[in-house]
C-alpha cells in the first residue's frame, strides 16, 4: 500500500514508518520539520535497509498535500502532523487551533479531492478530561481542559462529520495512552527539544546527570503510593497498533474510536525505580507540588483493539524504560 504520513519524521511517526516499510508498504512522510530533523530519514533507513520518500512542507499548504498525494499514488494517510505541549497551548492557543485544527481541514480536503478514503488520526486519551470512572473505554464522555486537548476534540467531532456526510469514508481515531520508549536499536526516539515537559524523557536526562533531579509533580493523590498514575505504552507497540488499525479499517467504513494502551497503570515512584534498575544510575528526585490540570490516574481499558484489530500491547515495562536508557545514551551530549 502506498502510505503517507503526516508529521511522519517525528517520534511516533518515525516509529510507525519503520513497522510500516518492514511490512512491505510505500512509505511517504510528509513534515515540516517544526519539531523533528532530516536527520531521521538516515535512521530510518538504516534500521530498515529502504529509504521513506521525504516531502518537506506544511499540511496547511492545501495545494502542495494534494499533488503529493497524487504524484505518489497514495491510497490511505496516517495524521501525526500537530503540537502537543499542554502547557504550551495554554500560551499559545492559536498556533494550535491553526496547527491542529487548520492542519487537519486542510489534509480532509486534499483527500477528498484526490478521492482518498481511508484515514488513522492520533488521538488523545486526554480527551477524556477528568476520569469519571477506570478503566477508560470509549464510551467514556469525553471533554477538553486545555487547548491543545480541545483541539484533539473538535478533530475527532470534525472526523465523525465528515464520515457521516459521506459514507465511504473508512477513520479510526486511535486514543494514545502515554507513549514512551524507544526503538530497540537505539536510533531513534523521544527527543524533546528544550526540557522535557514528560516524565520519561525527563527522567532520561536526570539519568545521565544533564538534569540535575526529577520533581514529582505531587504525593497526595489517592493512588496507592500517592503519585500519578498513568498507562505507558511502549512505541513500538503503539506503531504496531497503526499497522493493525490500517488494515482493520479495509473492512470497516465511518469514523471509530479505539484506545491505544496496555490497560496497566504505574505511578512515578514505579517509573523512577524502574529507570533506575535499567540505567544502573540513580534518578534524585523531590517531591514538589500538584501540576497544575494533572489527574490522579489514567490507565485504559484496551478490550476494543484487542477485539477489534486483534492487536495488544507486547512489551513489557523495563524494556520500555532500557531502550529509552539505550537511545538516551547514544544522544550527543549538549
Ligand atoms: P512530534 O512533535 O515528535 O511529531 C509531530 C511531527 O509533526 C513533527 O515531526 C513536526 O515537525 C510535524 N508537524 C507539526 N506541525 C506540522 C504541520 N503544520 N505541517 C507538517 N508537519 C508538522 O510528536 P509525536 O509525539 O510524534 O506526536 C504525534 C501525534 O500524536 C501528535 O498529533 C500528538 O498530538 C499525538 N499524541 C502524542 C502523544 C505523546 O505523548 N507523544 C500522546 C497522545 C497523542
Ligand atoms: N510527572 C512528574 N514530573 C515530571 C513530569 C511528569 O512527576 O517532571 C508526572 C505527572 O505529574 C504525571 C506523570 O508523571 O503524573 C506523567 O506525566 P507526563 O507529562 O509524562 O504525561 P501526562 O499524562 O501528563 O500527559 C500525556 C501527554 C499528553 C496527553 C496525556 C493524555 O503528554 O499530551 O498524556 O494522553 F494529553
Amino acid at each position: 500500500m502506498n502510505i503517507l504520513l503526516t508529521g511522519g519524521m517525528g517520534y511516533i511517526g518515525s516509529h510507525v514508518a519503520i513497522v510500516l516499510l518492514e511490512a512491505g508498504h510505500h512509505v511517504v512522510l510528509y513534515d515540516n520539520l517544526c519539531n523533528s530533523d532530516a536527520g531521521v530519514l538516515a535512521r530510518i533507513a538504516k534500521i530498515t535497509g529502504k529509504e521513506p520518500i521525504f516531502m518537506e512542507a506544511d499540511v496547511r499548504a492545501t495545494s502542495t498535500l494534494t499533488e503529493t498525494l497524487k504524484n505518489h499514488a497514495i491510497e490511505a494517510v496516517i495524521h501525526f502532523a500537530g503540537l502537543k505541549a499542554v502547557g504550551e497551548s495554554t500560551q499559545k492557543p492559536l498556533a494550535y487551533y491553526a496547527n491542529n485544527v487548520e492542519g487537519t481541514i486542510s489534509l480532509l480536503e486534499s483527500m477528498s479531492e484526490v478521492g482518498i478514503r481511508t484515514l488513522v488520526f492520533s488521538g488523545s486519551a486526554t480527551v477524556y478530561g477528568e476520569p469519571q470512572y477506570l478503566p477508560l473505554d470509549e464510551a467514556h464522555p469525553t471533554s477538553a481542559t486545555n487547548p491543545y486537548g480541545r483541539t484533539k476534540l473538535y478533530i475527532e467531532e470534525m472526523l465523525r462529520d465528515i464520515s457521516l456526510s459521506d459514507p465511504s469514508w473508512r477513520i479510526v481515531s486511535l486514543r494514545y495512552f502515554n507513549p514512551a520508549g524507544a526503538h530497540e536499536s537505539g536510533l531513534i526516539g523521544e527527543k524533546p527539544t528544550g526540557a522535557p515537559n514528560n516524565l520519561m524523557p525527563y527522567m532520561a536526562q536526570v539519568a545521565t546527570g544533564e538534569l540535575k533531579e526529577l520533581s514529582v509533580f505531587g504525593n497526595d493523590y489517592p493512588t496507592p503510593d500517592g503519585t500519578g498514575v498513568r498507562d505507558y505504552i511502549h512505541v513500538m507497540d503503539l506503531a504496531e497498533g497503526h499497522a493493525a488499525a490500517l488494515s482493520w479499517l479495509a473492512g470497516h467504513f465511518g469514523w471509530h474510536a479505539i484506545n491505544l494502551g496496555t490497560g496497566e497503570g504505574y505511578s512515578v515512584l514505579d517509573m523512577i525505580a524502574a529507570f533506575a534498575k535499567a540505567s544502573g544510575r540513580d534518578i534524585p528526585y523531590r517531591i514538589a507540588p500538584r501540576r497544575k490540570g494533572d489527574v490522579a490516574a489514567c490507565y485504559a481499558d484496551p478490550g476494543k483493539a484487542l477485539r477489534e484489530l486483534g492487536w495488544q500491547a507486547r512489551r513489557r515495562l523495563h524494556v520500555m524504560c532500557e531502550d529509552v536508557w539505550r537511545f538516551q545514551r547514544r544522544l550527543p551530549r549538549p
